[in-house]
């Protein structure tokens, strides 16, 4: 009973600081925007550059307070939501990770707020992981046929000299069951 209105005052404050952050951020447009722009160029990434390994940015509204906030994550999620793009992506991600560069975002104050969010008020108990997997694999066989072979094998399947998924998920059991 104490760790879940702990539990709720604590939530209530990280989505206030958000706010906040996300308000502040809004307001320092520019500097936010150069900072950005200046910590992708030490990894040799330009923001709208010619290169193969620069990123396009779509939303440019939006994508700089994104990856400001929410670092990581917000490069991620943003990408989904087609706010960016990168024709070598692997390249990206070689430069920007080998160059520490997502170390920079990870502030003290950040990594404290995950803390409490993950560790200390985690809400995956072994009785809400029910939940979760009900709402995710309790779903019908038209979804999964959608993507699986006819065998609805859900493992990877044996790819060397397989010509489409089928006969690669057959390889791989064959491989399975060989003595
Ligand atoms: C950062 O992530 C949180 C939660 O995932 C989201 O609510 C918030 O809008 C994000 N911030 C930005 C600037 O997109
Ligand atoms: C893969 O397919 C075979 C044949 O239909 C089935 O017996 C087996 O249970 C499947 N394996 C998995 C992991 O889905």
């Amino acid at each position: 009973m104490l760790m879940e209105i702990l539990y709720h005052i604590t939530m209530g404050l990280i989505a206030c600081w958000k706010a906040c952050t996300w308000a502040v951020l809004y307001v320092i447009d520019k500097p936010i925007r150069r900072y950005v722009i200046r910590c992708y160029k030490e990894s040799d990434v330009t923001i709208g550059g010619t290169k193969p390994t620069d990123i396009q940015v779509h939303r440019p509204d939006w994508f700089y307070h994104r990856i400001a906030q929410n670092a990581t994550l917000g490069l991620g999620e943003s990408y989904m939501d087609g706010w960016w793009d990168c024709d070598r992506l692997d390249e990206f991600f070689c430069r920007t990770i080998g160059d520490g560069q997502f170390k920079k975002w990870d502030y003290p104050w950040c990594r404290l707020i995950q803390y409490l969010q993950f560790h200390v008020f985690n809400l995956q108990t072994s009785k809400r992981s029910w939940e979760v997997a009900e709402k995710h694999y309790d779903l019908s066989n038209a979804l999964f046929s959608s993507f699986l072979d006819p065998s609805m094998n859900y493992s990877c399947g044996f790819w060397r000299d397989a010509k489409d998924l089928t006969e690669a998920q057959q390889h791989k059991m064959e491989l399975i069951g060989r003595p």
